[in-house]
């Protein structure tokens, strides 16, 4: 079945020049390609939607801090299972839970810098993308 879902390379791999590595990954995965594509810095107002469920959490603001201090990229990537198989190529929130293999097992070590967004169902796919890419909506 193939889907849609909405993708962020969050401030930290973007700093860390892991933007080659992780696109790589995900379009060297049978199938799956780019759909879309976008780098920039996100603003608080789009952060508050994008994270709507999160809002008034104790990690919510450090995260908008740390998810506003510089560029991200937003990538909508499309093809068989996409929504399940990147939730799986990005691995568990905490990155030290993450297995190796993983994106964020692999690179990351801090809950709040772990590299990567990635949809976590078809509804959130199609909320999320509109919000980034609101020319796909
Ligand atoms: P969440 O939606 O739970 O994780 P995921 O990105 O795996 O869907 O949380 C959103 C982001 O918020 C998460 O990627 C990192 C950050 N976060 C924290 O900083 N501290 C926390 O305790 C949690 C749960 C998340
Ligand atoms: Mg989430």
């Amino acid at each position: 079945m193939s889907q849609r879902t909405l993708v962020l390379l969050k401030p930290d791999a973007v700093r860390r020049g892991l933007v080659g590595e992780i696109i790589g990954r995900i379009e060297r995965k049978a199938g799956w390609t780019v759909g879309a594509l976008e780098m920039r810095t996100l603003q608080r107002a789009t952060l508050e939607q994008h994270y709507a469920e999160h809002v008034g959490k104790p990690f919510y603001e450090p995260l908008v801090e740390f998810m506003s201090s510089g560029p991200s990229v937003a990538l909508v990537v499309e093809g068989e299972r996409v929504i399940e198989g990147l939730r799986a190529m990005a691995g568990p929130t905490d990155p030290i839970a993450a297995a190796p293999g993983s994106i964020r097992g692999d690179f990351g070590t801090i809950v709040r810098e772990n590299l990567i967004h990635a949809s976590d169902s078809a509804e959130s796919a199609e909320r999320e993308i509109k919000i980034f890419f609101p020319e796909l909506g």
